[in-house]
C-alpha cells in the first residue's frame, strides 16, 4: 500500500454518543470482525464499578481493563486496520484509538498526531456536548481534516437540524459536509467510508527517509511485556530491526511487528504511513513513553515535536489499614503500575498512619480507578488521604515544587522568606441547559471561578443550552466537583477542562491538633476564603469519629500558631470492667483481652490512642 492509498483517523465523540458503536460497526462493514450484536462490549465495561458510580463509560476506562486483564479474552483496544476497496480501488484505512476522558488530555494529543484526519462523532438528541468541543479543538490545532457526523438519527428525540445548526455556529462547518448516521443499524456507514477516503489526505510519508516511528500507545501483556503501538512516519521498520528510543535513548530489538487486525497480526514489516503494532523486549509500560520518536540505531533522526513526559496533576498518600501490611501493599501498587505506565510512585511515612506511598495520577477519574483496582488486587480497604495538587513555592532565588501538605511551608516562613505560593489553575467548560444556569454560576463561584463568562448555543425554546466557560483552580475540582455539577444540573451538564498555567494564590496549610500534637495525615491546604469554614467542619467530624479516652482531648484547627476551631472530646471512664458484677471472672478477663488487642492496633498521637479505622472514617468521607 503507496501512501496515497493510506488513511489515518481516529473518532472523537463526547461520551455515550457512540463511538464504540461507530468503530464496531466499521470494522464489520470493512470484514474486520464477524457482525456481532450491539452491545457486545458492555459486559466487560459494566465490570467497573467506578465507571458506574461517576456515569463516565469510555475508551480512557477501556485503556484501564485491557491492560488490566490483557491476556484475558478482553475487549481490544479499538486502534485498528481495515481493508477497503473503493471504487476498485483498495486502500488501507487505520482507526486510532484516542482516549476519551479530560484526564488523558495528553495521549488524546498524541494519538492525533498519528492521523491526518477525525470524524467528529455528535449525538443527534444530545446535540454538542463539552467534550465534543475540547476534542475539536485539539483535532484543530493539530492541523486535521474534520469530518462532521451525526449518530443516532433513529432517535426518537433526534433533531438533526438543531444539532447541525449547532455544529455550524460552533464548529463552522458547512452544513452540507455532515454525514447523518445510525452507528446501530448500520444506515450511513459506506458514506462515512467514502468520507475518508475522499476527504482526508494521506500521510505525508517516505519510505526512503530513515525510520522515523511514533510511539502513541502501549499496553501491557504479562508473557510478552510492553506491546507498543506505533505510527511510521517514515522509513520502513522491520522485524529484527535494532531501534532507539529519542527519550530515553535505550536500545531495542524489534521482536515482532505487525498491524492490529484488529488482532495483532504479524506481517514482518510496517511501510512509512502505516500503523501497527511492535514488541520489542521493553520490560516495563514505563518504557513506552507516549509521544516518543523511535529511530534506527545509527541513523539518529530529529524528534517529533511537542514530547514532553506525562505530568501527576493529582496526589494523594496511601496507606494500609494495618501497618503490618504495608509491603504487601507496596507490592500490589508495583503490580498494578506494571500496567499503568502514568502512575508515579515514592514511599511516604507519616507519624499518624505509619510507612505507606504517595502516588501521583493524571486526574481524579485516574485516581478513583486506580484505588478500586488497588482495592480488588490487595484485596483490603485502604486510607488514601485527601487529594492534592502540585503546588509552587516561590522564594526569590528558586521555585519548588510541593505535591505533599507535610511539605508545604508555615506561614511563619513566607515572611521571613519572602516567598509566596502559586497553584495550578485550568480553564473549564460546562455546557448546561439554559435553565440551570444560575445554579452552575453559584457552583463555580463557591470554587474561586474568575473570568466567568456564558453564552446560547441554540437560538430559541426553553431547552436552549448555554456554555459556560472560566478559570478555576484544579485543587477546587479535584474532589467533589463533578459530582456536585452533576446533581445540580439533574444530570444535564457536560463538564470538560484543559491547563491554564498557574496563579498566585492566597493559600495555606491547616494543621489539625489532637490534644495538642499535629496529626502529618490531616494536613490540608486551604485557601483563605475557606479556612473557617474547613476547619469548623473538620474539626466537628474528628470530634464524631474519634474514639474518647481517658482523659479530656482538645481537638483543634490551626494556621501556624493560630487556632481557627476547637471541640473537646470528652474523658471516658476509666475501667473498661467497672460495669461489670464481680463474680463474672472469664467475662472480666475477655474485656482486659479486647481492650490490650485494641491497643495494639492503636496509633499514638501524643498520648491520645487513635486506631487506624478512624483515619479511614475520617478521609473516606471528604
Ligand atoms: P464511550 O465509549 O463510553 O465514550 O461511549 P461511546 O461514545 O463509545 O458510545 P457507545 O458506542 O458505547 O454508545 C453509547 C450508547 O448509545 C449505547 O447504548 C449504544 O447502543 C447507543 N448507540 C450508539 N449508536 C447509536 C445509534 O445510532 N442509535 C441509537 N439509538 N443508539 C445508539
Amino acid at each position: 500500500y503507496p501512501c496515497d492509498r493510506i488513511r489515518n483517523f481516529s473518532i472523537i465523540a463526547h461520551i455515550d454518543h457512540g463511538k464504540s458503536t461507530l468503530a464496531d460497526r466499521l470494522l464489520e462493514v470493512t470484514g474486520t470482525i464477524q457482525v456481532r450484536g450491539a452491545g457486545a462490549n458492555q459486559q466487560v465495561l459494566d465490570k467497573l464499578k467506578v465507571e458506574r458510580e461517576r456515569g463516565i463509560t469510555g475508551q480512557s476506562l477501556l485503556h484501564f481493563l485491557e491492560q488490566a486483564q490483557a491476556d484475558e479474552t478482553s475487549v481490544k483496544a479499538q486502534t485498528a486496520t481495515m481493508f477497503h476497496t473503493l471504487k476498485n480501488k483498495s486502500y488501507l484505512l487505520n482507526l486510532i484509538d484516542t482516549p476519551g476522558h479530560v484526564d488523558f488530555a495528553w495521549e488524546v494529543s498524541r494519538s492525533m498526531a498519528a492521523c491526518q484526519g477525525a470524524l467528529l462523532l455528535v449525538d443527534a438528541s444530545q446535540g454538542v456536548q463539552a467534550q465534543s468541543l475540547s476534542v475539536f479543538h485539539v483535532a484543530k490545532e493539530r492541523g486535521l481534516h474534520i469530518i462532521p457526523v451525526l449518530n443516532k438519527i433513529d432517535l426518537p428525540a433526534a433533531d438533526p437540524e438543531r444539532v447541525i445548526a449547532q455544529m455550524q455556529s460552533m464548529f463552522h462547518i458547512d452544513p452540507a459536509q455532515v454525514i447523518s448516521i445510525s452507528a446501530k443499524s448500520g444506515h450511513g456507514i459506506d458514506n462515512v467510508l467514502e468520507a475518508i477516503i475522499d476527504r482526508i489526505p494521506p500521510p505525508p510519508a517516505s519510505r526512503d527517509a530513515p525510520l522515523k516511528a511514533l510511539l502513541f500507545d502501549s499496553t501491557y501483556d504479562r508473557y510478552r511485556g510492553v506491546i507498543s503501538l506505533v505510527s511510521v512516519q517514515d522509513g520502513i521498520l522491520r522485524k529484527n530491526d535494532k531501534i532507539v528510543s529519542c527519550y530515553s535513548n535505550k536500545k531495542y530489538d524489534v521482536i515482532d511487528v505487525g498491524i492490529m487486525h484488529p488482532e495483532e497480526e504479524a506481517t514482518g514489516v510496517l511501510y512509512a504511513g502505516q500503523v501497527g503494532y511492535i514488541a520489542c523486549n521493553m520490560k516495563q509500560s514505563s518504557e513506552a513513553h507516549i509521544g516518543d520518536t523511535l529511530h534506527r540505531v545509527g541513523e539518529p533522526v530529529a524528534a517529533l515535536a511537542g514530547f514532553s513526559p506525562m505530568k501527576a496533576m493529582v496526589f494523594a498518600g496511601v496507606f494500609p489499614l494495618d501497618n503490618k501490611d504495608f509491603l504487601k501493599l507496596e507490592e500490589s501498587i508495583k503490580r498494578l503500575t506494571l500496567t499503568d505506565r502514568s502512575v508515579t510512585i515514592q514511599r511516604e511515612s507519616s507519624t499518624a498512619l505509619g510507612q505507606g506511598c504517595r502516588l501521583g495520577f493524571l486526574g481524579t477519574l485516574h485516581l478513583d480507578v486506580f484505588r478500586q483496582r488497588l482495592e480488588d488486587e490487595y484485596e483490603a480497604n485502604i486510607i488514601v488521604t485527601a487529594p492534592t495538587v502540585p503546588y509552587r513555592i516561590v522564594y526569590k532565588d528558586k521555585t519548588i515544587a510541593v505535591s505533599n501538605p507535610t511539605d508545604f511551608p508555615d506561614p511563619s516562613d513566607y515572611g521571613v522568606r519572602g516567598c509566596h505560593v502559586e497553584e495550578p489553575i485550568v480553564r473549564a467548560t460546562i455546557i448546561v441547559p439554559q435553565k440551570y444556569l444560575g445554579e452552575m454560576m453559584e457552583l463555580c463561584s463557591e470554587h474561586r471561578a474568575e473570568d466567568i463568562d456564558h453564552h446560547h448555543i441554540d437560538a430559541s425554546d426553553t431547552s436552549a443550552r448555554v456554555i459556560l466557560t472560566c478559570h478555576i483552580p484544579l485543587a477546587e475540582i479535584v474532589s467533589d466537583f463533578f459530582e456536585k455539577l452533576k446533581s445540580r444540573s439533574s444530570g444535564f451538564a457536560s463538564f470538560d477542562y484543559e491547563e491554564a498555567g498557574y496563579k498566585q494564590s492566597d493559600l495555606s496549610k491547616m494543621t489539625f491538633l489532637l490534644n495538642h500534637q499535629p496529626v502529618d495525615a490531616l494536613a490540608v491546604i486551604v485557601h483563605r476564603s475557606a479556612l473557617d469554614r474547613t476547619a469548623r467542619t473538620w474539626v466537628a467530624k474528628l470530634k464524631k469519629v474519634i474514639p474518647r479516652q481517658q482523659f479530656e482531648v482538645p481537638i483543634q484547627a490551626a494556621v501556624g500558631r493560630k487556632v481557627l476551631a476547637r471541640e473537646t472530646l470528652s474523658a471516658y471512664r476509666k475501667d473498661v470492667t467497672a460495669g461489670l458484677y464481680g463474680g463474672h471472672y472469664e467475662r472480666k478477663m475477655k474485656h482486659l483481652e479486647n481492650q490490650k488487642e485494641g491497643k495494639k492496633k492503636m496509633k499514638k498521637i501524643g498520648k491520645v490512642d487513635l486506631p487506624q479505622e478512624a483515619f479511614f472514617d475520617i478521609l473516606g468521607s471528604t
